[in-house]
């Protein structure tokens, strides 16, 4: 980094010497949530508001630099920092962190890109309502993070993902004009929704700035339900009747192994685990119902044949607050433990909810037959079809692995195989980033990807934002 370098004193004198970072200052920024790649740039930008984002953007423009627009950095495909080319800025939006509008009346609330996603949540909580996205990351990521990769998350079954509650947006365009979106309008169809090209566009169109975002009334309370059981071929056998009894009070569907169980036990020892990690399997599931027995009733009319003839071993229901906060600690940390752990190469498929049990059953032989000393651990927000199916190594097991560069990319390529003969995806909710690009070329037909090139190449034609990540070049 230099610090001396004439366009970082151009964009100094634009946002001050504080908000443009070079050197150790700028360190979190280069390196990806896994520790596994670091990337260069002439400094890290930390504008303001949204016209210091568009001041930022024609000084690039100008210099004909490329620009990494970046979140919470909590990306998992490698989405939120520069390349190593070092010919570029981070634009970091942490400063532009403030909620702007909370209206009740309107069921909406408007905030800066860089707004935490965990402080939009407690706005709207404060207000009495609620704003549903959720996940293991929402202490650090930012809303305009969240919108640039369409997160999921575990609240998808109920309420969609992140496309589903932004009502506008705000965004500067890679030639530094501003784009106002920020309706928040249920119904507006003046043409084309251009909101849905930097939704889920990573970052590769230009930068999301503000967000109007739907809220909705606070769920009655909820109960937490860990159901047990041994064989993945039962699934869909209490799946589906509890989906049809409890319908929209159903706010989560998680699926956890008890491998995975075992791993965040064996990294967390001191995490009070509420789990028996010798079961091969368990379903979490949130219930919202007024009445707690009227849920149990339910519960045992649903599951009572599937007790009864051994599909499930054990009904745990949560009895208390802390009980369902442990139950969903550990789903949380499910990804922090796999940092942890060794080599973990994740797959965020998303599988036709018919073939949720044939995808896990035919992954497992290949894994078994293929990579024998790899372990599966999986986690899924499978009430959306959506499996984390993480195949990993201990780390003693990795390093003796030769070929570990074509072990990786074996391992990738056999999975995303399998999902794609399945009619699945190899990204469910994570997006692409520069890991999955290759994957983009791939699988993805070559009309889709000619329409996504002529978007990006009217949006930004000189392929300044975010250059490398989405598209195959
Ligand atoms: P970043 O990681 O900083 O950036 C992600 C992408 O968005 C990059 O391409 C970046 O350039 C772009 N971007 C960021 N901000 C802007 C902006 N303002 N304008 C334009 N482009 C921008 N994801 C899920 O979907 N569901 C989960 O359940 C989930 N759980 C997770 C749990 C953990 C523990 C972790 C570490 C990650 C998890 N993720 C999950 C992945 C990640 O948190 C999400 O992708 C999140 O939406 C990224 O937000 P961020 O602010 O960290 O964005
Ligand atoms: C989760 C992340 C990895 O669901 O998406 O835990
Ligand atoms: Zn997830």
């Amino acid at each position: 980094m230099d610090a001396d370098n004439p366009i970082v004193a151009e964009l100094k004198a634009r946002l001050g010497d504080k908000y443009v970072r070079t050197g150790s200052d700028a360190e979190g920024h280069l390196e990806d949530f896994w520790g596994r790649a670091r990337g260069k740039a002439l400094c890290v930008a930390l504008p303001g508001n949204t016209e210091e984002v568009a001041a930022v953007l024609k000084i690039c423009q100008r210099h004909q630099l490329a620009v990494f627009p970046q979140g919470g950095n909590t990306s998992t495909c490698l989405g939120a920092v520069p390349d190593a080319k070092g010919q570029s800025i981070v634009l970091a939006l942490g400063r532009m962190n403030r909620i702007l509008a909370l209206q009740p009346e309107d069921f909406s609330l408007v905030a800066e890109a860089g707004c935490v996603l965990a402080d939009i949540q407690q706005a709207a909580s404060q207000a009495g309502l609620l704003f549903p996205l959720s996940l293991g990351a929402e202490g650090s990521c930012q809303i305009g993070g969240n919108v640039a990769t369409n997160a999921g998350g575990t609240a998808v079954l109920r309420y969609g993902n992140t496309r589903d509650l932004v009502l506008g947006i705000e965004a500067v365009l890679p030639d530094g004009q501003v784009w106002n979106g920020l309706r928040t309008l249920r119904k507006d169809n003046t043409g084309y929704d251009l909101k849905h090209l930097f939704i889920g566009g990573e970052g590769t169109l230009g930068v999301i700035t503000k967000v109007a975002l739907k809220l909705f009334p606070q769920p009655p309370q909820t109960t937490t339900v860990l159901i047990a059981f041994d064989d993945i071929a039962h699934l869909a056998g209490f799946t589906q009747p509890l989906r049809r009894a409890f319908d929209t009070a159903i706010g989560a569907m998680e699926l956890i192994s008890g491998s995975e169980v075992r791993i965040v036990k064996a990294i967390y020892p001191d995490l009070n685990v509420p789990y028996d990690p010798a079961t091969p399997w368990f379903l979490l599931v949130d219930i919202a119902c007024e009445q707690q027995d009227e849920v149990n009733e339910r519960l045992q009319q649903v599951l009572g044949d599937a007790l009864e003839n051994g599909h499930v071993s054990d009904v745990l229901v949560a009895h208390s607050e802390a009980h369902r906060a442990a139950i969903w600690r550990l789903r949380h940390t499910v990804t922090e433990a796999h940092k942890k752990y060794g080599m973990g190469m994740s797959h965020d498929v998303a599988i036709p909810l018919m073939h949720i049990a044939g995808f896990i059953q035919q992954a497992g032989a290949i894994v078994a037959s293929r990579f024998p000393q790899a372990e599966i651990a999986l986690v899924g927000h499978v009430g959306d079809g959506n499996l984390h199916y993480n195949v990993m190594f201990e780390q003693r097991v990795w390093e003796a692995i030769e070929d570990q560069a074509a072990t990786r990319k074996a391992v990738y390529r056999a999975i995303y195989d399998l999902a794609a003969k399945l009619d699945g995806t190899f990204s469910a909710e994570h997006g692409i980033g520069a890991l999955h690009v290759a994957e983009m070329a791939q699988y993805k037909p070559p009309v889709e990807l000619q329409l996504m090139r002529g978007i990006k190449a009217l949006l930004d034609p000189d392929n300044r934002m975010n250059p490398g990540r989405v598209l195959p070049g």
